[in-house]
């Protein structure tokens, strides 16, 4: 068998980047990574557990990928729902010869290898360990482009009701900041000039690990070492916690000018009864507070946010409340998901008792907010200038490049392609809910 591999990756950006890292170690293991399955020989889907339907459509995919003139192909299930459903999958998705959790990715180029000399086997692992530094930091040297997301740690300690990542990716463990600060600085030797730092609760970086230092947490102290590494010029993280989000955090967005002027915050709800069933250890006025504290900073900081509807237990009243919540925050962008019950979590004895409807228009009023306050920020805009770091072509339309506002906020300009990695200004003519477009200046 050739040894063309395709890597299917559903999820959270922590699972783009651990895509991104097995395919480099894959490369230098001897494999060939292709964009599409159809000229692969090894297809490997790395998947998602956070809700029921993402771990219905990756069984079907990989059902439907071991059938037809698929069906010499070998077929590997990797990520958060190989370590979900590792004891069900070899039944649910017979033709799945590799079932390895997030925590073992880095196995996978050897456990090919063992899969391609005996094709009678099966591989299944989903043990937990410490973070291997080498997969923590793989990557291809020729994938670098100019914004780059960086793992600083692994699992997840909170306990959520609802939410499967304990479960799927173990207790938080964290990468030492040497480990970090040297990747990033690779990364910028190549060309990179915007990190965005990821962990399940980046703000809970070296808990209990490493001191607090001058009243700052080991986070904090690891954004002052990155705005010191010359060439990067863009700081952001993915996600933060508002249990956790103190003044030291706050303050950075004012003393550290590379950490951008945007935060992603989940709320989940703006009840504090369906808070406390979720176990968030924060209630609504403490995210207000956070929220005033920053817009005391920055008014014109970019803020979105993740909400759950139809958590067991909520209430019309609730359910208002989060409205009314954003109302009063006015996000400028929220990812709104239905409540999925997921076996294995405390809110699993709760059912999911709220009708499929119910969720249904709920959704339906929280996007319709989204769209609005969404759209009046971006409308803000209009007619000021901003400076946009340049990464890519714009998709669509001849000779225009795409770039992101500081706020994030996707900007389409003309230009030419010398321009991409540099940041430059541009003034902003017109915007739909999601892109702003105008023109250099
Ligand atoms: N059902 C629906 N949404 C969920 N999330 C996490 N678990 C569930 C679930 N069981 C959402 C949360 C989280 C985002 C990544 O996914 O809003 O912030
Ligand atoms: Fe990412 Fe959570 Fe999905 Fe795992 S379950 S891939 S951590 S979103």
């Amino acid at each position: 068998m050739e040894k063309r591999v395709y890597i299917r990756t559903y999820g959270c950006q922590m699972n783009e980047r651990e895509s991104e890292s097995l395919a480099a170690m894959l490369g230098d293991s001897g494999y060939e990574m292709v964009g599409e399955e159809e000229s692969a020989d090894i297809i490997l889907l790395n998947t998602c557990s956070v809700r029921e339907q993402a771990e219905a459509k990756a069984i079907g995919k990989s059902n439907l990928i071991s059938r037809g003139k698929n069906r010499e192909k070998l077929v590997g299930i990797i990520g958060c729902m190989a370590q979900n459903l590792a004891d069900i999958l070899p039944k649910k998705s017979p033709n799945t010869r590799l079932i390895v959790g997030p925590d073992r990715i880095e196995k996978v180029p050897e456990y090919l290898d063992q899969l391609l000399r005996d094709s009678n086997r099966r591989i299944i692992d989903t043990e937990m360990g410490a973070i291997d530094p080498h997969f923590a930091a793989a990557r291809d040297e020729k994938k670098v482009k100019t914004s780059m997301f960086v793992s600083i740690m692994r699992g997840c300690n909170m306990g959520c009701a609802y939410c499967i990542v304990p479960k799927t990716r173990g207790p938080e463990r964290y990468r030492p900041m040497e480990e970090i600060v040297d990747e990033i600085r690779w990364l910028a030797e190549r060309g990179t000039k915007e990190v965005t730092l990821l962990g399940q609760i980046v703000n809970n970086y070296g808990t209990h690990r490493l001191p607090y230092v001058n009243g700052k947490s080991p986070f904090v102290q690891l954004l002052e070492k990155i705005q010191q590494i010359g060439g990067i010029r863009r700081i952001r993280f993915l996600s933060p916690h508002p249990k956790g989000f103190r003044s030291d955090l706050i303050d950075a967005y004012q003393n550290l000018p590379k950490l951008c002027p945007q935060v992603h915050l989940p709320l989940q709800s703006g009840s504090d009864a369906v808070l406390r069933t979720m176990k968030r250890p924060y209630g609504g006025e403490q995210f207000l507070a956070i929220v005033a504290a920053l817009r005391e900073k920055i008014p014109t900081i970019g803020l979105s946010t993740d909400i759950i509807v139809g958590f067991p237990g909520e209430m019309e009243t609730d359910f208002e409340k989060t409205c009314d919540f954003f109302d009063k925050v006015k996000f400028d962008m929220a990812f709104i998901f239905k409540y999925s019950a997921r076996p294995g979590t405390a809110a699993e004895r709760l059912g999911d008792p709220i009708p499929r409807e119910v969720k249904e228009v709920r959704n339906q009023i929280l996007l319709e907010k989204v769209e609005r306050y969404s759209r009046r920020y971006n409308e803000l805009a209009v007619g000021k200038v901003k400076k946009v770091l340049v990464e890519s072509w714009a998709k669509r339309g001849q000779r225009r490049l795409e770039g992101f506002s500081p706020e994030r906020k996707k900007v389409i300009f003309a230009g030419t392609e010398d321009l991409i990695g540099r940041t430059v200004d541009v003034l902003i003519e017109s915007c739909t809910t999601a892109t702003l477009f105008g023109k250099m200046i």
